[in-house]
């Protein structure tokens, strides 16, 4: 099949589909310039092992190893800009093609693309909270303090510990987590974008689906459930996809 009849069918299922829901990934970024974790040569775990920087243990037993490395890609990214993919999703949320956007990243981008409906199944790095009290503070804050030396960061509140709202390995996920199991479950048809799939539980969001299509340029473990694989980049590829569902609707 050739690429232009596989933005064709992509088009064609998405039109057909009543709910259409989007799992992205770290890929959906790199052309924002965030690197991912797993592509060959440029992914973030070729270089730093990710239980040792962004796992809960090390939060709770080493917190100085982890302010002065995980901490430090969970606020790296707030440059960052979205890229053509991220401002199609937002667009085929506004035309009614798509009703939610489930995400992984915690890099900001769909928010700052205008989408609506996101659901960070990773959390956020835009906020903490106190482990004590519970009071949620801005990630800024606790940069500060960390950059005082104040490792771990405490509540002004009541003098707890704080911690970013991200998921780290060995975290539950969030309570949104189920909605996006439901929206995976309820919807026509999943479409994954810039996704290993290499992480559960979120990953097993691709094996529930009904309809299943993934664009992404490495390969992952549910492609024999994919009804069409798009080995693209993410930004020309959905700028392709939207260009041809205005043609056709
Ligand atoms: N266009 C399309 N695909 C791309 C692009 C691009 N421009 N750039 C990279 N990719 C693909 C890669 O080939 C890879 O298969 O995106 C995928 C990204 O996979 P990962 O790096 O594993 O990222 P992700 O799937 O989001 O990881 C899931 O793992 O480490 C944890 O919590 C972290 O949320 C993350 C989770």
């Amino acid at each position: 099949m050739t690429y232009d009849e596989q933005i064709r069918r992509a088009a064609e299922a998405i039109l057909d589909s009543g709910s259409v829901a989007v799992l992205t990934g770290a890929g959906i970024s790199t052309e924002s310039g965030i690197p991912d974790f797993r592509s060959p040569g440029t992914g973030l775990w070729e270089k730093m092992d990710p239980m040792e920087a962004l796992s809960a243990r090390v939060l709770f037993n080493n917190p100085r190893k982890f302010y002065h490395t995980g901490f430090k890609i969970l606020t790296s990214m707030g440059n960052a800009e979205p890229n053509r993919a991220h401002f199609v999703l937002a667009d085929m949320e506004k035309e009614g093609l798509i009703d939610a956007v489930i995400t992984q990243n915690i890099d900001n981008l769909h928010q700052k693309a205008g989408s609506k409906n996101i659901l960070e199944v990773h959390g956020d790095t835009r906020t903490g909270y106190c482990l004590k009290c519970g009071v949620k503070v801005e990630i800024g804050e606790m940069a500060e303090k960390v950059e005082q030396g104040e490792i771990p960061p405490v509540c002004d509140a009541c003098g707890g510990v704080l911690r970013p709202s991200v998921i780290l390995f060995g975290d539950m996920l969030p309570p949104c987590f189920d909605k996006a199991w439901g929206y995976a479950a309820d919807c026509d048809l999943l479409l994954v974008v810039g996704s290993s799939l290499n992480v559960g539980p979120v990953n097993n969001l691709a094996a529930v689906c009904k309809r299943l299509i993934i664009i992404n340029i490495g390969d992952t473990p549910f492609d024999s459930r994919a009804e069409l694989i798009i080995r693209g980049k993410a930004g020309q590829v959905m700028d392709d996809l939207y260009k041809a569902i205005e043609r056709i609707r």
